[in-house]
């Protein structure tokens, strides 16, 4: 008979525990000009996971607009933010810089898995600056902004969530 939790993943890490607020950043999709499909994309991919998306959002690539809805979302609950866009290396993709002017830590492990497992896909996976960190109780990921690599990048470090999200909220864990 197989059980729910394997003894390695403690009940409070159940997936099902993961609140998750998601932000697309772009100057064009909070523009209107064009229809943003990375938030969608990463909502999809958080629901199939089993995870309960409680906040979204579309700001521009502005460092300020991008900290105060991070740490709006994760007043509102949220233990998981989930970036889509701004990671690369044109003159607005502020993203990385915006969060590690938050962030308590950086957990480097995260982006060097998305970049390592995202080169098998595409070569220009090295034009990307993913991270993770954990900003007040909150763990953040930087995801891409196309959304079949941002569903990638978040599928490459999705076994890790869990266990982030709940060391990141100051949860009792088996570690
Ligand atoms: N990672 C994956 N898995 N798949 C992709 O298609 N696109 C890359 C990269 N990472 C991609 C990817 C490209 S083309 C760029 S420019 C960078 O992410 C940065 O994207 P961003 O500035 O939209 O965040």
């Amino acid at each position: 008979m197989s059980s729910k939790h394997d003894s390695s993943t403690p009940i409070s890490e159940g997936s099902n525990h993961i609140t998750v607020g998601i932000i697309t950043i772009s100057d064009r999709a909070s523009a209107g000009d064009y229809d943003d499909l990375g938030g969608p994309a990463v909502k999809k991919a958080a629901q199939k996971a089993g995870w309960q998306v409680l906040a979204e959002a579309i700001v521009p690539d502005d460092a300020a607009r991008i900290q105060e809805t991070i740490r709006s979302f994760g007043k509102q609950g949220c233990g998981l933010i989930l970036t889509t866009g701004g990671t690369g290396i044109g003159p607005r993709d502020v993203t990385p810089e915006a969060i590690r002017a938050m962030m308590r830590v950086e957990l480097p492990g995260f982006g060097e898995v998305m970049r390592a497992e995202s080169m098998k896909i595409t070569p220009n996976a090295i034009l990307s600056r993913n991270l993770a960190a954990v900003v007040d109780h909150a763990l953040v990921i930087a995801l891409p902004g196309k959304p079949s690599g941002a569903v990638e990048c978040l599928s490459f470090v999705q076994s890790a969530i869990p266990h982030g999200v709940a060391v990141a909220q100051g949860t009792p864990t088996s570690c």
